[in-house]
């Protein structure tokens, strides 16, 4: 199956992947500011992007990027109050959202402390009004940023969860055996129509999974994180060099930082 073109970028460690990284978001976001006049952004959390909302959040990216056209959504959610420590959107708060001059209509919180599955078709509903694509069509982010657990999982999309089979919901809400939580999530077709997805991969208990994700292993172990191929969007990986040692160069273009 014809892919994109990936890229691979490999960094010292989490700082300079997070400021790597916030250069390339911030070129996106400028971009499409400029072109459509907004740029709509999905994040992820757990605990590697923090380095980069950080660097969007300071000079000198806090005062290139024009936040009043910056729509923030999530990739995924836990299923817990927004003040809760384990929240996402309490991550992306602490790092970057009470930081920059975003305009409280721009940001677009799922909202884990509603039972799922209401959640899950209320943020639907909101994405379907921002993106106002027509029925059988899909939304087309800016940018998703997905981090990659040791499980070989993406946003909350977990191996050999039925949400990985999602065709038509754009917002799943699955019950995640392993955390025995359900948690809320962007589907595949949702985070494929992107426009741009970066992969931020740090530290080495991420060695064994990187490995596996870079070297496309054979179908039968396809793990989530092989599932995300942007089918008209660009996918970056930015690692550190910890993630990265078990790495043997495959089919990407690397630069080496
Ligand atoms: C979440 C994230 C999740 C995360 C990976 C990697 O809600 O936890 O969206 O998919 O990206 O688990 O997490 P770390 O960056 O903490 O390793």
């Amino acid at each position: 199956m014809g892919h994109n073109p990936r890229t691979l970028t490999v960094c010292r460690d989490p700082e300079e992947l997070g400021q790597q990284a916030s250069d390339l978001v911030s070129r996106v976001i400028c971009e499409a500011a400029d072109t459509q006049g907004r740029a709509a952004l999905a994040l992820a959390g757990g605990t590697t992007p923090r380095a980069l909302y950080l660097a969007l959040a300071r000079p000198p990216l806090v005062e290139a990027i024009p936040w009043n056209r910056v729509h923030l959504f999530w990739g995924d959610e836990r299923c817990v109050q927004p003040d809760h420590p384990e929240s996402n959107y309490r991550m992306a708060l602490e790092t970057l959202i009470c930081r920059v001059p975003l305009p409280e209509e721009n940001i677009h919180r799922m909202r884990g402390d509603l039972p799922p599955q209401q959640a899950a078709e209320a943020y639907e509903e909101e994405l379907r009004g921002y993106f106002r694509v027509p029925m059988g069509g899909w939304p087309r982010f800016d940018l998703v940023i997905l981090g990659i657990g040791t499980d070989g999982h993406v946003a909350s999309l977990f191996p050999g969860s039925s949400a990985l089979e999602e065709t038509a919901r754009w917002v799943a809400s699955p019950f995640v055996e392993p955390l025995q939580a359900h948690r809320l999530t962007l589907t595949l077709p949702v985070i494929n129509h992107a426009a741009h997805v970066v992969f931020l991969v740090a530290g080495r208990e991420k060695a064994d999974i990187l490995r596996r994700v870079l070297a496309e292993e054979d179908a039968d172990t396809l793990l989530p994180a092989h599932m995300v191929r942007p089918l008209r969007g660009k996918l970056c990986y930015f690692v550190d060099e910890a993630a990265h040692h078990q790495v043997s160069l495959g089919p990407l273009s690397s630069t080496k930082d």
